[in-house]
């Protein structure tokens, strides 16, 4: 059976509200078939747009067979494409971020203008076009200051969610960000175990000693139930909105994406081990140090947490069938000075402790599903409608782009 018939009948087979069968989390066909109905498809989360702050700043990225480098351009635009050289291939930009005042390929130096123009081939005779070899684009969109991209030939809809996101991101103002910290860590899990876990709290108290100091693992303030409201969260909105910060909880139609400004526990302003704000010179508008954070995730690449004084961008990245790239970004003002506004350790070590844990339980988790003897289990109704709710998701994402059954004439 090839890899889009096991799917069809395992999704056929899914128990809702149960995690997925063994093949989702450890099969390479099935592994290679999410890259190609998903992740090749939609827009992903890439970088910060400070990430490349002035002309000829690029940072490269891979996302399943596909290196890509995204790079901005004289007129301060950011462009991504794909880095491979238009002569014979040789990959262009080989570091993870760098300064360049053009694209030259390190093979034959065919020479590239930071907007994708082939600007210089060497000998190529009277009839090489250079308008017809220059790099090839991805889509690529700023959403106020977040970078997504998408590999696909047609992109879906970006608008809609860009139209949404855009008022809840702007106070954040992250187009005056600078990278304060940037930490990549591989997790030897697949990446929907990586999302499952990020999906709920219930692993929270037994295992992030230092989150759970300010961050509340009640699911009715963190999970996706938009009806019973407690009054507490819904007071949280209205003081918020009133101050002009777009706070309201948003779930899309098609589970995509998510906004909702948290309150974190009482008494504390940002993700530090004491709840004090860590950073005195505050990235953004946001008019009072106890307005929670702003969570947004978008699958299938990233969740962020924007807070009074520093935002953070998370980036999930599959590698293979048990393998997960997280790559998490700390932003502060531009202006913010460490040792002076801020301390790093100080602003970093929540996550990067819960980042740890997180990797643990997820590599923890995997290596029981690798058993012959595990079996999905359920997920628990009061703790974990998250999990349940990205799993209906790429259960549909997925199913939706099988190709049609073939049934066979008579
Ligand atoms: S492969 Fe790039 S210049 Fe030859
Ligand atoms: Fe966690």
């Amino acid at each position: 059976m090839d890899a889009e018939a096991r799917a069809r009948d395992l999704l056929t087979r899914q128990r809702p509200g149960y995690s997925l069968d063994q093949a989702f989390y450890v099969d390479p066909d099935l592994f290679a078939l999410d890259l190609e109905r998903i992740h090749y498809r939609d827009w992903l989360y890439a970088i910060p747009a400070c990430a490349v702050p002035k002309p000829g700043s690029y940072v490269t990225h891979r996302v399943g067979a596909y290196g890509l480098m995204i790079v901005r351009g004289q007129d301060g635009q950011i462009r991504a494409f794909h880095n491979t050289c238009r002569h014979r291939g040789s990959i262009i930009c080989k570091g993870a971020s760098g300064h360049v005042p053009k694209l030259v390929c390190p093979y034959h130096q065919w020479t590239y203008e930071l907007d994708g123009r082939l600007l210089w081939a060497r000998d190529m005779g009277g009839d090489f076009d250079p308008a017809a070899h220059g790099l090839k684009p991805i889509h690529c969109r700023d959403l106020a200051g977040l970078v997504y991209i998408c590999l696909a030939d047609q992109a879906p809809d970006f608008d809609t969610f860009a139209d949404l996101a855009t008022p809840y991101l702007a106070p954040h103002d992250l187009g005056n960000a600078k990278i304060a910290h940037q930490s990549t860590i591989i997790e030897n899990g697949n990446w929907k175990l990586v999302w499952e876990n990020n999906r709920e709290c219930y692993h929270c108290g037994g295992n992030h000693p230092a989150l759970c100091r300010t961050f509340p693992d009640d699911p009715a303030v963190t999970g996706i139930e938009e009806g019973d409201m407690p009054a507490g969260l819904a007071a949280h909105f209205d003081r918020c909105e009133a101050a002009g910060l777009p706070s309201r909880f948003h779930l899309s139609m098609d589970g995509r994406y998510r906004l909702s400004r948290a309150p974190l526990k009482v008494g504390a302003k940002s993700y530090t081990m004491s709840g004090d704000i860590a950073v005195r010179r505050w990235l953004g508008r946001v008019p009072f140090d106890d307005a929670g954070t702003l969570m947004k995730f978008h699958y299938p690449t990233t969740w962020n947490h924007f807070l009074p004084d520093h935002s953070i961008t998370f980036r999930v990245t599959p590698i293979d069938a048990t393998h997960t790239e997280v790559q998490t970004t700390w932003l502060v003002n531009k202006d913010a000075v460490e040792g002076v506004d801020y301390d790093l350790k100080t602003l970093t070590e929540v996550w990067i402790e819960t980042n740890d844990e997180d990797r643990r339980v997820v590599e923890d988790n995997q290596i029981g599903i690798n058993s012959p003897a595990y079996e999905p289990g359920p997920y628990s109704v009061l703790q974990e409608s998250g999990v349940s709710q990205f799993v209906d998701w790429y259960c549909d994402t997925l199913g939706t782009r099988l190709s049609p059954l073939q049934v066979a004439a008579e």
